[in-house]
Formats: C-alpha cells, sequence, structure tokens
C-alpha cells in the first residue's frame, strides 16, 4: 500500500498534468517543494550550485576566452566533424580509451559509489540523474525522494494515450516514441511561461520542470507502445512504491523477475549520457539552443537515436546475431564458421552492428560491464555464448579488413541479449530503452544549458567552392 504521503503526491501530479496553462514560477516552484523531504531537494541543490558554475564559467570564459580549442581541418568538416572539440557538456566525458566517466567517475565507481535499492546491487539511475545534474552522489533518501518524484509525475494525458492506442502496430516504436514525447509538449511549463514572457534567469527553472515531468512519463509511454505493440494493449498503473526502473519493468510486463529489474537499473545507467557529441545528445542540445522546449528537443534526440549508426544498433545487434543462429543452424558454432559470416556480412558492404565508434578505441565499458552482469546471471545463455565468440573473433576480422579505426564492441554488441534472455525479445522495442535512458542524460544537460545561458548554436559551414577558393592562393 502506498503511504499517504505519497498517494497524496500522485494525486498532486495527477492534478499537475491535467491543470490549465499556468506559467507564474510560484507555481512551477510550488510542484517541486511538494515532493520535498527532510533533505535537500534536487532543486534546492541545484538552485545553489548555478551561481557558483555561472560566476565559474565567467571566469573561465574571461581567462582562456581567447585560447585555441584546436585546428580545424578541411578532412574534419567533411568527416562528420570528429575531433573538433566546439561544444561544453557538463555531465560526462568520454576518453578514447577508457570510455565514459559521469561526472569523473568510471561505471565501476558509480556501481560502487550510487545507492542501490534494497536487495539489489546495481546502481539506481535516480542517484546517476542527481549526479550528472549535481556533481554530486546523492543520499539513499534523496534518491528516494526521486524515485517517488518521478512516480508522482508519471501520469500521461489521455489524448497521447489514444494517440499511441491508434498508431499502427506496423510503425516503428521508435516512431511511436517519438511522436508521443512531441504531443506531451502540449504540456511544457516552459513553453507557456515563455509565452506569457520571463525573464532569461527563469529559464532554467521551466526547463527543470519538463525535464522531470517528461523523464517521469518515458516509463508509461514506453510501457504502452510495448503493450500496444506486442501485447493486449492493457497496462498496469504506476507504483507509486517502486523506483525507476521497476517501474518500468513493472509497466512492460516483467517487473516479477527480479534480476530483468536489476538489469533495468544498470541498463538506465550505463546508456544515459555519453558526453555532448554523440547524435541524440547533440541533436537535443541542438535543438534547445533554439529554445524549444524539453518535450521537442527530446523527440529531435530520439528521432537521432533512432538511426541504425546510433541506438537502434542494439536492435541491429540482435537481429545479425539471430540471423547468424539461424543460418547456421548448429547449437555449438565453430570460430572458423562464424569468422566466415562476419566476412561475408563485410563482402555484403554491411557494417558489424555493435562494433567500432566514433571516439572510443578500446572496448566500451559500458560493453564489459553488461558482460560482467551477464556472467553473473546468464553464463549459459546460447546467445551469449555467441556474443562471447563473437568478442573473440570479430576485432581481429575487421583489424585485417583495415577499415574501422576502432575494432572493439561498443555498448549495443552486448544489451540485446541480456534483454532476450529475460524474454523480452521484441528487437524493434530496443531503442526504446534506450531513448528511456538516454533522457536522463540529454536533459540534465539542457538544465545546465539555460542555465548557463548557452546561446541559439549556429556553426559556420561552407561550400566545396568556397573551401576551395579560401586555398587557391595558399596552394600557388
Ligand atoms: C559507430 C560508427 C558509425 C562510427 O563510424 P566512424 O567514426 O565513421 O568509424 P571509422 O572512422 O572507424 O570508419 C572508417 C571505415 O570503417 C568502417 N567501419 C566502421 N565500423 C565498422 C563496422 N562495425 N563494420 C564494418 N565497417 C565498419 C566505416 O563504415 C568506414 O568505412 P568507409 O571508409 O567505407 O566509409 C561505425 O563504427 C559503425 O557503423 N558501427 C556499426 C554500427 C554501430 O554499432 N553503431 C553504434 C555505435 S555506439
Amino acid at each position: 500500500m502506498a503511504s499517504l504521503r505519497t498517494q497524496r503526491m500522485y494525486q498532486l501530479a495527477g492534478a499537475l498534468s491535467r491543470q490549465q496553462p499556468t506559467s507564474s514560477l510560484a507555481s512551477v516552484w510550488a510542484v517541486s517543494k511538494r515532493f520535498k523531504s527532510t533533505a535537500p531537494s534536487l532543486k534546492d541543490r541545484l538552485s545553489e550550485l548555478i551561481p557558483e558554475k555561472q560566476a565559474e564559467v565567467k571566469a573561465v570564459r574571461k581567462e582562456l576566452g581567447s585560447e585555441s580549442l584546436g585546428a580545424v581541418t578541411v578532412d574534419m568538416a567533411y568527416g562528420g566533424m570528429r575531433g573538433i572539440k566546439g561544444m561544453v557538456w557538463e555531465g560526462s566525458v568520454l576518453d578514447a580509451d577508457e570510455g565514459i566517466r559521469f561526472r569523473g567517475k568510471t561505471i565501476p565507481e558509480c556501481q560502487k559509489l550510487l545507492p542501490s535499492a534494497e536487495g539489489g546491487s546495481e546502481p539506481l539511475p535516480e542517484g546517476l540523474f542527481w549526479l550528472l545534474v549535481t556533481g554530486e552522489v546523492p543520499t539513499a533518501e534523496q534518491v528516494k525522494g526521486i524515485s517517488a518524484e518521478w512516480a508522482a509525475r508519471a501520469t500521461i494525458p489521455s489524448f497521447v494515450e489514444e494517440l499511441l492506442d491508434r498508431c499502427p502496430s506496423t510503425l516503428h516504436p521508435m516512431s511511436q516514441f517519438s511522436l508521443a514525447v512531441t504531443a506531451l509538449q502540449h504540456e511544457s511549463s516552459f513553453a507557456k511561461a515563455y509565452q506569457q514572457g520571463i525573464s532569461k534567469n527563469q529559464y532554467w527553472e521551466y526547463v527543470y520542470e519538463d525535464s522531470m515531468d517528461l523523464i517521469a512519463k518515458l516509463p508509461n509511454i514506453a510501457g504502452r507502445i510495448y503493450r500496444n505493440v506486442y501485447k493486449d494493449g492493457k497496462l498496469p498503473a504506476i507504483d507509486p512504491n517502486l523506483d525507476y526502473s521497476a517501474n518500468l519493468a513493472h509497466l512492460l510486463g516483467f517487473g516479477d523477475k527480479k534480476d530483468f529489474v536489476e538489469l533495468m537499473r544498470l541498463y538506465l545507467t550505463i546508456h544515459s549520457d555519453h558526453e555532448g557529441g554523440n547524435v541524440s545528445a547533440h541533436t537535443t542540445h541542438l535543438v534547445g539552443s533554439a529554445l524549444s522546449d524539453p518535450y521537442l528537443s527530446f523527440a529531435a534526440g530520439l528521432n537521432g537515436l533512432a538511426g541504425p549508426l546510433h541506438g537502434l544498433a542494439n536492435q541491429e545487434v540482435l537481429r545479425w546475431i539471430t540471423k547468424m543462429r539461424d543460418n547456421l543452424g548448429a547449437a555449438e558454432v565453430s570460430d572458423e564458421t562464424i569468422k566466415d559470416y562476419v566476412w561475408s556480412t563485410l563482402k555484403s558492404g554491411q557494417v558489424i552492428p555493435g562494433y567500432g565508434h566514433a571516439v572510443l578505441r578500446k572496448t566500451d565499458p559500458r560493453y564489459s560491464c553488461q558482460r560482467e552482469f551477464a556472467l553473473k546471471h546468464l553464463p549459459t545463455d546460447p546467445m551469449f555464448k555467441l556474443v562471447s565468440q563473437l568478442y573473440n573473433i570479430v576485432p581481429g576480422v575487421l583489424t585485417e579488413q583495415g577499415k574501422t579505426k576502432n575494432p572493439w564492441p561498443n555498448v549495443d554488441a552486448h544489451s540485446g541479449v541480456l534483454l532476450q534472455h529475460y524474454g523480452l525479445v521484441e528487437q524493434d522495442f530496443y531503442t526504446v530503452l534506450f531513448g528511456v535512458s538516454r533522457g536522463l542524460g540529454v536533459l540534465s544537460q539542457l538544465i545546465w544549458d539555460r542555465a548557463l545561458g548557452m546561446p541559439l548554436e549556429r556553426p559556420k559551414s561552407l561550400s566545396t567552392e568556397a573551401i576551395k577558393k579560401m586555398f587557391a592562393n595558399k596552394k600557388n
């Protein structure tokens, strides 16, 4: 049974999501206050940190503003802007060899330091979100507060439910996801406040409220899509006593599988952020720079995540492995046969999904921690055995082919095999889970974008003609 306080919070959030447009800062501020426990709330802490960070950025720009971050070559302009240092992202930094650090912390450090659920050992993504927003490790109580707050804000308006219910089941789950997030824009407190005229220094507070609402609603959207497309369309209610991942698992119909719930906690933590230059992060940040609200910005990011070279690769990986298993037939496949299959994929002009990376040059630590999870929870799963076999074979083949700069596996090479183990076998749905997690990273940055007054993003482009002209005299 939910406590009275939690039930009350839930009712308040439901009422809030139905209320008429309002943009008074006091009413938005009050929403956060309603969820406050005795510990400082995330919003309280953020409002303390923002002036400090603003002063820090001001000082950095004053001292270093005219320093160069590096040269930009013509190849970089044609080559997808690889290596150009041209944006600021506070939540995480990606090192080519070491992999991701969330606010300076590696994945194993996050697994150790962030609060976990009672009886569980994986970090709660609520804690990771707190870390991304503040740079600080939250207490277990603060994390519980976020779980309760997100559960309380989780209701989606009935017109969005109806929109999803009317989608044909043949519409890709990512398209449905993006559609629903765009439609939720109807609820944006930032958009309403902007229309009524607010000062720039208030932007972050509305973006914060929208971001908290949006993150809270993602499990309901994901669950509805999953149940509509693959099941009977019936969805349980959010349970205000559960954490975010447990609620997501519950909505998907896997809530009774303890290890799956743990997997969701790990999954949502590690897929959240991968510095700012990747397609979904950069797109959310770019669209947000036009002061499009968090719903519109994140929907744009989701459309990027839905590309097969980005998030959709996790769907492609399992599809490719399943095809391999079906083609090869035998339960145990020899290394030689797998090698031939990898070569045949390459020779047909396709990429090996789950391998390679635009920045990383070693095995992705997000792959490694999923492998650890598999070794602990599903060591004898036949598909995991295939994934492990591929890990021993693909880097060698890619190196021999000599094209890819990074022959090692990325996060997507491992996620699907974990999901299928627990019965979540619908590959087209996998990127939706990635999207739920990605919301944590890109929206935490969006709050900072507005707090730091990041301007409209508008890099300079050149035509080939202009590039030739630029260097015509230098070459003679
Ligand atoms: C992620 C990815 C898009 C990065 O692209 P990138 O930065 O351009 O990578 P590289 O600089 O190493 O690419 C150089 C060449 O190697 C190829 N290459 C890279 N990864 C490859 C892979 N996994 N399989 C086959 N070829 C690959 C590229 O297609 C490119 O070929 P081209 O010269 O014919 O255009 C790329 O590695 C890829 O397509 N991987 C498979 C999809 C995937 O797993 N995506 C998820 C990423 S988290």
